[in-house]
């Protein structure tokens, strides 16, 4: 079956920027409420973004249906129905996703979990085969997974869905020797990319200060050059791996024919800026690697998705892979991700 809606979440107060975002994506707006959306496709056949690039999505449902109930025993009923029905005479194998969420109060949550209990009793009994298969969440690294995945708006009313994806989001674990809590979006982005640096990587990190995502390289062994006029705080300051540069980052640029495993960058600066840092060290293949936090607070941050991808002067067509996400620890922020074409053995500049 063509997927024909989605809903999608996303952080609140950030639906405005996806309803923009989902036009990228040939999507229309159907309904929304707080942290989440409904689209569907404008029919529109040309080429569009794939929904798995969107930037400001958290989770992402496909071809959701409504279900209504005034009690949990009676929404938990109808989704044993739904999932029944979906399943079928389908020969299930595999383990099977299963989400009960809601972009709304703690209440809702706590009411989300009460109907996901009723349904796990109530779905054992009826086919326990199956039952055993679905395990919590939505597995990462698939397209979409299959399962049961539930999103309440409200008390008597949900969406359920039998394919969803993430895309990608996780809360991490704060070390408390961090000096920042910044520290968090880089071990999220190493999460996300399923790759970080390893023992002697070479690392340059601009804009580093007080030195959350120098840690991160760090602590898994990498040589790192940090970039900030400000003061770096321990462990990272006298960290033996660690070089400290007091200078400009904007204006820094690596030694003659030096290729550095990985660009961190976290600059506090506007997004047009960084971008056009960032365009020299792609264009000059000046990393292998890259992490990027840019602090969207100041400009559209759907003008700039179209300024990163775009074809001819964007930054993607430097890049083997790309990744942009507003993480689950951004906050009025997006990150890039991903590794660059070949990268070349000397500095052309
Ligand atoms: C959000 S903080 C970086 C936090 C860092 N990633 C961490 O985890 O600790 C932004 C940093 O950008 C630095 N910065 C802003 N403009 C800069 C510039 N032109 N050159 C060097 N550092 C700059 C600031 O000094 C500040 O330390």
């Amino acid at each position: 079956m063509n997927a024909t809606s989605f809903l999608l979440t996303c952080k609140p107060d950030f639906e405005k920027v996806l309803i923009r975002e989902i036009a990228l994506c040939g999507l229309l707006l159907k309904e929304e409420g707080p942290g989440w959306i409904l689209t569907e496709r404008s029919g529109a056949p040309e080429k569009t973004l794939p929904v798995r690039e969107l930037c400001f999505a958290c989770f992402i449902l496909e071809n959701p249906v409504i279900i209504t109930a005034t009690s949990s025993n009676g929404l938990a009923e109808k989704l044993v129905d739904f999932l029944a029905g979906q399943i079928g005479t389908k020969k299930i194998e595999g383990p099977l996703g299963s989400l009960f969420f809601s972009s709304g109060d703690e209440k809702l949550i706590h009411y989300a979990e009460t109907v996901q209990s009723r349904f796990a009793e109530k779905f054992r009994k009826k086919i326990s085969r199956v039952a055993k298969l679905l395990k919590d969440g939505i597995p990462s690294g698939h397209d979409f997974s299959e399962g049961l995945f539930v999103h309440f708006t409200d008390f008597n009313q949900a969406r359920v869905s039998f394919r969803a994806r993430s895309q990608g989001q996780q809360r991490m674990k704060m070390d408390p020797q961090a000096p920042a809590r910044s520290y968090l979006k880089i071990e999220e982005a190493f999460y996300m990319m399923g790759h970080a640096p390893r023992p002697n990587d070479t690392v340059v990190d601009l804009g580093a200060a007080p030195g959350g995502w120098s840690l991160g390289a760090l602590k898994r062994g990498a040589m790192v050059t940090a970039v900030d006029n400000g003061p770096l705080k321990e462990p990272v300051q006298s960290h033996p791996n660690l070089h400290h540069l007091k200078e400009d980052a904007l204006k820094f640029y690596p030694d003659e024919g030096v290729v550095s495993d990985w660009l961190l960058c976290d600059i506090l600066d506007r997004p047009d800026i960084i971008f056009a840092v960032l365009q020299k060290w792609f264009s000059r293949r000046w990393c292998r690697y890259f992490v990027v936090n840019l602090k969207v607070g100041r400009m559209d941050p759907v003008l700039l998705l179209k300024k990163i991808r775009d074809e001819k002067e964007g930054l993607a067509p430097h890049c083997r892979s790309l990744t942009i996400r507003q993480l689950y620890h951004d906050r009025e922020e997006i990150t890039l991700m991903g590794e660059l074409k070949a990268a070349a053995g000397r500095n052309p500049a």
